[in-house]
């Protein structure tokens, strides 16, 4: 496998980007290959069947990209798929459950964390497997946010709405006094600081894409994968949707430090 080779990071759409921002800042030599299912979004209201027939029509056209190795940047398709895939790739494979889990445990010091995501996300209680395959003693609390997604897509970011959505929503999480609260999907690290002023000083929020980006930095030492210097700038990113490109575009623009450039227009049907 080539080194230099790019890394295949893929989501339902754009909330990905959130874990794209994450390699830009901490493995900045890595070339990424991006693919947004921004067809068939939301995944987090969909079967678990579909997500995992998503994911793998997804990989399979990712490889096409000769990969070196793939981030599952999203939560609902790492929670519902990962586990079923990774047994079928020959390259390594990550989703952004574990690095997530993980910090929220180091992080803890009641033993009581709380999670947010999508219906998909919370109803699978992976957060919850995983958490307490780590620390049994911890008591995971999680709550399901939908209009959140919407919310951020609609770029309202700061503003009174979601200021309301998002204190009912964790209004039941801060009843149980949790001292960290995980972001569990990809759009909510772009309403951190929101989310943060509701839950207190005293709440820890955990970002997974964060975490993740350290975790592929390591896989990707530990398989001697990762990138030589000095790969050329044009070369870098490439993005693929399965719809909608210009919309894709004008928000990877918002929330990527480096610049865009084409966003190319695929049908994800035919892999
Ligand atoms: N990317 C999804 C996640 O992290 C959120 C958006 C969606 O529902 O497709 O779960």
């Amino acid at each position: 496998m080539d080194r230099n080779a790019p890394v295949g990071v893929f989501d339902s759409g754009i909330g990905g980007l959130t874990v794209v921002r994450e390699i830009m800042r901490q493995l900045p030599d890595e070339r990424v290959v991006y693919f947004g299912d921004t067809a068939r979004l939301p995944y987090g209201n969909k079967s678990k069947e579909n997500i995992i027939r998503f994911s793998r029509q997804i990989i399979r056209f990712l490889k096409t990209q000769n990969v070196k190795a793939i981030v599952i940047a999203c939560n609902t398709a790492s929670a519902y798929a990962l586990e079923t895939v990774k047994n079928e790739v020959d390259i390594p494979i990550i989703g952004v459950i574990n690095a997530g889990a993980r910090t929220a445990v180091q992080s803890t010091a009641s033993g009581k964390i709380g999670v947010i995501g999508t219906e998909g996300t919370i109803h699978s209680g992976i957060y919850t497997q995983v958490i307490r395959k780590l620390d049994p003693k911890i008591q995971v609390f999680g709550k399901a946010c939908p209009l959140f997604v919407p919310l951020v897509e609609e770029g309202l970011f700061h503003d009174s709405v979601t200021d309301e959505i998002a204190s009912r929503y964790v209004s039941e999480l801060k009843a149980k006094y949790v001292d960290t609260l995980v972001l569990g999907c990809t759009h909510y690290p772009l309403i951190r600081s929101t989310l943060g002023r509701i839950m207190g000083e005293g709440v820890v929020l955990v970002n997974p894409a964060y975490e993740t980006a350290i975790e592929l930095k390591t896989l990707l030492k530990e398989h001697g994968l990762d990138c030589e210097k000095g790969v050329k700038e044009q070369e870098k990113f490439q993005f693929f949707v399965s719809d909608l490109a210009e919309k894709f575009t004008s928000f990877a623009a918002s929330i990527l430090p480096n610049q865009v450039g084409e966003v190319r227009k695929i049908d994800i049907e035919e892999f």
